[in-house]
């Protein structure tokens, strides 16, 4: 299964089809007018590249090493809730869909499925744990525990939530089923003040809990490059640009935008990733030359899991992995180390649509 734009969109139209109509909004939600969400994917659109010609570019490979982790393609799943709406197994299918694409998945902790269960259906492979940090620290604690005791291997602390944002779309209750350790993980069971996020939440945040848990602490949510500094500075082990997906302020700037002013903030101190709206192999090829190391998909990991379970999952990576490898060919870079600032036209001063030529410095990896 290919992942360009057409296949993106016929995949999101089955999985509307199948899912019951609270889960498709749920997923699908932006706060406000949802203008973040509606312009994630065309924002990446906006840049154009210059490929280089005369590389030989016979073997191209997509691999990546992120914090330890060998990776076969830099495209890893982010940290999405509730996947017990688009599929029986939930979380379960998603990791082994996941685990088998050789990729990497960042587990909610919003999921709908015990992390031990979750952590077995991934096995050998690594994967990170999301967590936000909530009024009750000790419940925090709790599940910070449980993900470290099944393995993972690094946290990825959300900072864009300090509140839920409202999305006028979204109708309660969400079609979850009953089940009581679900509803304590996920504040169902009327328990909810003490289950929200914390809205003091500080930098300190990140140094709490790598001593909590020993892991690295990434960093989500991130979208100036002061805010990254002071990340860095706090002790993060990477950051991920992200507006939520859209679903946390409406009307912030794109992490296409973003990207690029976090990226020569932060310089090589630490990994960059990335996600929003990115739906083809091209616009991962556009991300790493602006700066990413790698790329969280969101929504479309759910709508695979609406549609073809695990299967529909690994599917969905091969695809990343087969479209960036084309890409990535026809770009004259045949590792991702080859991707920098130089093929992005507008990064370099040639005038691309999505804004005026600004020269800037061209960061020349491997030639
Ligand atoms: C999310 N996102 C999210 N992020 C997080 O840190 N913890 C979470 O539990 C969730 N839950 C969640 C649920 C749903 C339904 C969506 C769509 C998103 C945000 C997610 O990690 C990511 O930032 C965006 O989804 C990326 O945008 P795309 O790929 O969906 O366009």
């Amino acid at each position: 299964m290919r992942t360009d734009r057409v296949r993106a969109a016929e995949r999101e139209r089955v999985a509307q089809q199948t899912l019951p109509p609270g889960a498709y909004d749920f997923y699908a939600a932006g706060s406000g007018e949802e203008v973040s969400a509606d312009e994630a994917a065309s924002a990446w659109r906006t840049y154009r590249l210059l490929p280089r010609i005369l590389r030989d570019v016979s073997h191209v490979d997509t691999s990546v090493e992120l914090l330890g982790a060998s990776l076969a393609s830099p495209v890893l799943a982010a940290p999405s809730a509730f996947h017990l709406m688009a599929h029986p197994e939930g979380e379960v299918a998603t990791a082994k869909g996941v685990a088998e694409a050789g990729s990497l998945m960042i587990v909610s902790s919003r999921g709908t499925r015990r992390i031990e269960d979750v952590a077995a259906a991934i096995g050998l492979a690594p994967w990170w744990y999301q967590v936000y940090v909530l009024r009750d620290r000790d419940h925090t604690v709790r599940q910070v525990e449980r993900a470290v005791a099944a393995g993972a291997q690094a946290l990825v602390l959300t900072v864009d939530a300090p509140y839920v944002a409202v999305k006028p779309r979204v109708r309660l209750p969400l079609p979850l089923p009953a089940d009581d350790e679900l509803a304590w993980s996920v504040g169902l069971d009327g328990r909810t003040a003490d289950r929200e996020q914390d809205p003091s939440l500080g930098p300190d945040a990140i140094a709490w809990l790598r001593r909590v848990s020993g892991l690295p602490v990434l960093v989500k949510g991130v979208l100036r490059a002061d805010d990254a500094r002071a990340c860095v500075d706090a002790g993060a082990a990477g950051l991920v640009v992200s507006n939520h997906g859209g679903r946390q302020l409406d009307r912030t700037v794109s992490t296409a935008r973003a990207l690029p002013a976090v990226a020569d903030a932060v310089g090589e101190a630490v990994p960059i990733l990335v996600d929003g709206g990115i739906h083809t192999g091209t616009d991962v090829l556009t991300a790493l030359a602006l700066g990413a190391r790698a790329v969280l998909v969101g929504r479309p990991v759910l709508w695979a899991l609406a549609a073809g379970g695990a299967d529909g999952v690994r599917e969905l990576f091969d695809g990343y992995r087969a479209e960036l490898t084309e890409a990535m060919a026809l770009a004259g870079a045949p590792a991702v180390a080859d991707l920098d600032r130089g093929l992005v036209a507008d990064e370099v001063g040639v005038a691309g649509p999505g804004r005026p030529a600004s020269p800037r410095p061209v960061r020349e990896a491997g030639g």
